[in-house]
């Protein structure tokens, strides 16, 4: 291993961009906002907050991120024309301190069947890109594209040139997660020796999971003089994701011992909390068995190991359950928790509400507490992402009457607030949830089709609370609601109704296009 004491080894986090390219991943512009808070407050280096030229809301939210998160360096991606990294540009003008990250792809398939050019014109592309990202911002970080399918000598030329041309972090994407950990670091440690001007640059890792060998190639590529490691809270990403934060950063800390001085800047007590309010925002559940923030990662099962754990936690724990800010006894809520407990709670979820947010959050906390005896943390995330984290409710679903059973026709009737005043509405349907959706399409004037629809129980027992995903088509797009309710019929219409709003939410602010791309 290369590293000198104490070398940092820089912690960029692109849940944003690559994590928000997860299939069914759909993230509001304020929950990207208040993700990027968490992340700079965790102490990420450099979050890429989005991909501003592909839409105007991804535009909207690198610009929002570079306004108001100051403690991190905020990246928009680009790809290798002007027009790109313009929008990339102007997105982050008003970023203390930012970053384009500009790619093209330079492995031969690539090359031949998707760009559709030779080496030469690609390396060229890439060199203009560095310079006129360079226009921008001193801070440029280029990527060639399934770096491990490519030709080491043509990577060799052409990270020479682009660092010749400015750029000064140099990323190697596994882009298909194709790579072992022996030959990723075998790739980084060629280029830390063959590239020209490398010591004045640092490399990155990039790595997919569609092997499940993404933490350890970024860790092998650290061995090998990497510095900079992108990756994703949760692990979320496209197709099996992108090495997971909470992984690498934790194998790190874990292994002084094999990762010698190399540190990272993360406040691991942070870890759980972020994980929480990611996995809450974008409706990925965590599986129980995932590596540092699963349900069952501190969980102890068997005899042998509980009384092992008792007499001394090293037993069978190689980090405690503190260092990602966890506490060990987890307590059940209640309706005599108060409000402090409950508040106290929010925050170790990682929800910092505001004054008016609590009020409701806590009304809808004590409604539940009276329904169901324990109250847990599933159904404090579920409560918070329906009550009080949302787009506007331009539709308000006041009222909802089913009825169905054997040898009846099922029939909804519902009464929607919107701004023109109320609307009311029946209908009937194949089934319960059906009647109601086809009641709320009447109500709204709105009939995007429903692609799928699920619905699970938050947490175990015959009053859990029943959370309803319902995710639309309309035009095209897709926009994912979500409902909850000790009543499964009014979790899922709230589900659709949410859509709803969450579909106006985001035609309007295409068609406000006040942004130029
Ligand atoms: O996986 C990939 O290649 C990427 C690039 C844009 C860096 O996400
Ligand atoms: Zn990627």
């Amino acid at each position: 291993m290369t590293a000198q004491k104490n070398e940092k080894v820089v912690i960029f986090d692109t849940t944003l961009r690559d994590g928000e390219q997860s299939p069914g991943a759909s993230l509001s512009i304020n929950e990207k906002i208040e993700i990027a808070h968490q992340l700079s407050k965790m102490g990420v280096n450099v979050i890429e907050a989005g991909f501003p030229v592909s839409s105007p809301a991804q535009f909207e939210a690198t610009k929002l991120c570079a306004e108001q998160v100051t403690g991190s360096v905020i990246c928009g991606l680009a790809r290798a024309n002007p027009k790109d990294l313009e929008a990339a540009g102007n997105a982050l003008a008003p970023a203390k301190k930012s970053r384009i990250h500009t790619f093209i792809a330079t492995s031969p398939i690539h090359m031949q069947y998707k760009l559709k050019k030779k080496p030469d014109e690609v390396l060229k592309m890439a060199v203009e890109a560095v310079k006129l990202a360079c226009t921008f911002t001193e801070d440029v970080e280029f990527s060639p594209e399934d770096a491990c399918r490519s030709e080491i000598p043509f990577l060799i030329e052409i990270l020479s040139a682009v660092i010749e041309a400015g750029a000064t972090t140099l990323n190697i994407p596994d882009t298909v997660g194709y790579v072992l950990p022996y030959e990723y670091g075998r790739i980084i440690a060629q280029l830390k020796e063959k590239v020209i001007g490398i010591e004045n640059a640092i490399i990155s890792t990039h790595c997919h999971n569609d092997l499940g060998m993404a933490a350890a190639n970024s860790l092998a590529g650290v061995r090998n003089g990497a510095r900079q490691i992108e990756c994703t809270v949760n692990g979320i990403g496209e197709r099996a994701g992108n090495a997971a934060l909470e992984e690498v950063v934790m194998a790190i800390h874990t292994r002084p011992d094999f990762f010698e001085q190399v540190t990272t800047d993360i406040k691991t007590t942070e870890i759980y909390r972020t994980s929480r309010m990611v996995s809450n925002m974008t409706g990925f559940n965590i599986q129980p068995n995932k590596a540092i923030v699963g349900k069952n990662a501190f969980a102890h099962e068997s005899g042998i190991h509980v009384d092992g754990i008792l007499k001394n936690p090293e037993t069978y724990e190689i980090m405690t359950p503190e260092t990602i800010g966890l506490s060990r006894s987890r307590m059940v809520l209640g309706r005599h928790s108060g409000r402090a407990g409950f508040v106290d709670r929010c925050k170790t979820l990682g929800y910092e509400l505001s004054h008016d947010e609590i009020k409701v959050a806590f009304e809808k906390f004590m409604e539940v507490a009276d329904k169901k005896k324990e109250v847990f943390d599933e159904d404090i995330a579920a409560i918070i992402s329906d009550e009080v984290r949302d787009v506007e409710h331009v539709f308000q679903m006041e009222y909802l009457h089913v009825s169905c059973g054997t040898g009846t026709l099922p029939t909804a009737s519902v009464k929607i607030r919107t701004k023109d005043g109320i609307k009311l509405a029946a209908a009937c349907g194949d089934g319960p949830v059906d009647a109601a959706y086809e009641a709320i399409r009447l109500a709204t004037e709105l009939s995007p089709k429903v692609d799928s629809y699920s619905i699970r129980a938050v947490t175990e027992g015959k009053e859990a609370l029943g959370e309803a995903t319902v995710r639309v088509i309309n035009n095209g797009r897709i926009s994912i609601g979500r409902g909850a309710s000790t009543d499964i019929i009014e979790a899922s219409a709230k589900a659709y109704v949410n859509a709803i709003n969450r579909m106006v939410a985001s035609q309007n602010l295409s068609e406000e296009e006040k942004v130029e791309l």
